[in-house]
């Protein structure tokens, strides 16, 4: 590979393990608490499902959990839609389980991160409702971003804009006056000039870090602040504006950074102080760089590998330019495979190469199929297992989603009725067809536990999205038994990781094959990735693991972990 590959990144020198910097090399385990394990038996997950699956985290090996919104919501788009932001959904729990499933969790050392959602409420929100129950130019409306509507009487949309959704980004409320909203019509976005909202956040963040919260994941941290002129632009017109200059009107503003200095102020009023972890999906790295910066969140979702082929080239270049940029902002790298919003990793790697497509249009591909036709699965898991071995061990923190531990597939096969998506729902209602294809529910089906019917486990009946029935050979169970099971895979890539990783230093080796990365990590541990499909050789050292039996080479789309 080229010359660069030799370049030492030796980056930050701070031990990886000070209480307060816990945080830059863990392994954190996305908990999508609907979908994990149900203790009532009503076909929803609930908290104390994940409370009693703690001794399955530990074994598992992950040093926190992020749990996606368990609060109070219609669910109009999984729970990022929040009625209350202090409060469990009672469908879920109470905050006497929150309280419970928190020291379970610290009691054997697993941090806990919940997931704030700043850009929007929910319709049912007290300050929406309020909003609605008040004329136009009130200051409850004042909260939210309300327009005339275009018109003799308002009745047309004040601009011509879509939401991610699908649709019309703007709802009228039936008095000439329209909201804006990002996403699904019943998440309205918030006025973040608005005094109020900010002393919503505050108060949602002290209340959480009293009850003993370890740091927060950030929903679309680049969306906060607006600047909508009196004429409002065209969505054609939006689309020219540079999104990099931090002066667009809707996205990645200079000033949103304003927000998290305060919000930095109250984390680390805290001992350990709170951490955070931004979700912004900006144009640049150095754009994201700004949201991981010490005197802001502190960390930010780099979804670069994500949204990458399984190549060489890409993961090398990605890996080099993240590395530097979050040693420039003082942070550490991040790094994700899969989430609750993306074709899972196993199946998008059974895909033909995105080549830069969105993530989310994998989907697209395994319309006809249970996972599918167009995927070839044993490919698609064998991948993954070498990616997920790579990604293990950079220097910085994995973010692992759950069921990715199993080489759970994609779930392609649910009928469309039983679809909860917005992303799916929304455009079909509206007779578009957007680039989420199926939407995201083939990530979010209820996770198989055990071999059998009717719910593998999840819960004592059935589950709110349908499991199919190959998920009895990816169950916990099932897995367990294996011995190269992926479960198996995890379980001991992580306690290997927990020994091995110490300074956040990387140093390529060079390889003479473009399909080969090969990097070496402090005291003796080295990573080799062959990409490519024939054997290559090894290089010395004893074999602690790998992604595929090894047998003097090193096979095609596998990754080893030596020790020197
Ligand atoms: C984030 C979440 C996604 C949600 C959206 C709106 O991207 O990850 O699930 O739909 O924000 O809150």
């Amino acid at each position: 590979m080229s010359t660069d590959q030799t370049a030492q990144q030796a980056l930050t020198p701070e031990p990886a393990d000070s209480a307060a910097d816990w945080w830059r090399q863990a392994a954190v385990y996305q908990i999508y608490p609907r979908s994990f394990a149900d203790s009532n038996g009503d076909g929803i997950g609930d908290l104390r499902g994940i409370l009693s699956r703690v001794p399955y985290l530990v074994q598992l090996g992950v040093d926190a959990v992020w749990l996606s919104p368990f609060y109070p919501s219609a669910l109009a788009d999984g729970g990022y839609d929040v009625d209350d932001y202090r409060d469990v959904d009672p469908r879920i729990g109470t905050l006497a389980d929150f309280d419970e499933i928190t020291a379970a969790l610290h009691d054997v050392g697993i941090k806990v991160i919940v997931d704030i959602v700043p850009n929007h409420s929910s319709d049912r929100h007290a300050f929406f409702r309020a909003a609605l129950a008040s004329p136009a130019g009130s200051p409850e409306r004042d909260r939210y971003i309300f327009r005339d509507g275009l018109g003799e009487n308002g009745e047309l949309p004040p601009a011509d804009w879509r939401s991610v959704f699908g649709g019309s980004a703007w709802e009228p409320v039936g008095d000439g006056q329209w909201y804006l909203h990002t996403f699904a019509k019943e998440q309205p976005d918030f006025n973040w000039d608005h005094p109020d909202v900010r002393q919503e956040f505050l108060t949602t963040l002290r209340f959480w870090s009293d009850r003993g919260v370890d740091g927060f994941r950030v929903d679309v941290a680049h969306l906060l602040m607006k600047d909508l002129p009196g004429d409002l632009p065209s969505a054609a017109e939006l689309a020219l504006l540079d999104e990099t200059s931090g002066r667009h009107p809707l996205k990645d503003r200079d000033e949103v950074h304003d927000i998290y200095a305060e919000w930095r102020e109250l984390f680390d009023e805290y001992d350990p102080p709170r951490t955070a972890v931004a979700e912004a999906w900006v144009s640049t790295p150095e754009r994201r760089a700004r949201y991981a910066s010490p005197e802001g969140l502190g960390q930010a979702f780099n979804f670069d590998l994500l949204t990458a082929d399984f190549d060489a080239g890409q993961f090398h270049s990605i890996v080099t330019d993240n590395l530097r940029h979050s040693a420039a902002s003082g942070s550490s790298s991040t790094w994700v495979l899969s989430n609750h919003d993306v074709v899972r990793h196993a199946t998008r790697y059974g895909l033909p190469p995105l080549h830069g497509r969105d993530v989310k249009q994998g989907a697209e591909w395994i319309i006809a199929g249970a996972p599918a036709d167009g995927v070839d699965l044993e490919r698609g898991e064998r991948r993954a297992r070498a990616a997920t071995l790579f990604l293990l061990a950079l220097p910085g923190s994995a973010y692992i989603y759950q069921g990715e531990e199993l080489g759970l597939h994609e779930v392609a096969r649910i009928p469309g009725d039983q679809r909860q998506d917005p992303a799916y729902t929304r455009s079909l209602a509206q007779g578009e067809w957007s680039s989420d294809g199926l939407g995201r529910d083939g990530c979010r089906v209820p996770l198989p536990w055990t071999t059998k019917p009717p719910s593998f486990g999840f819960g004592a009946d059935g589950a709110h999205l349908p499991q199919p029935e190959w998920f009895a050979d990816y169950s916990v169970e099932a897995e367990e038994a294996a011995p190269d099971s992926t479960l198996n895979l995890y379980r001991r890539a992580l306690a290997l990781r927990h020994q091995l990783q110490t300074e956040e230093s990387l140093e390529w080796v060079p390889t003479d094959d473009a399909d080969v990365l090969h990097f070496r990590r402090p005291d003796g541990w080295e990573v080799m990735t062959n990409f490519g499909e024939e054997p290559v050789p090894l290089p010395g050292g004893q074999v602690m693991l790998s992604s595929r039996r090894v047998d003097g080479e090193l096979p095609g789309e596998t990754t080893v972990w030596i020790v020197r």
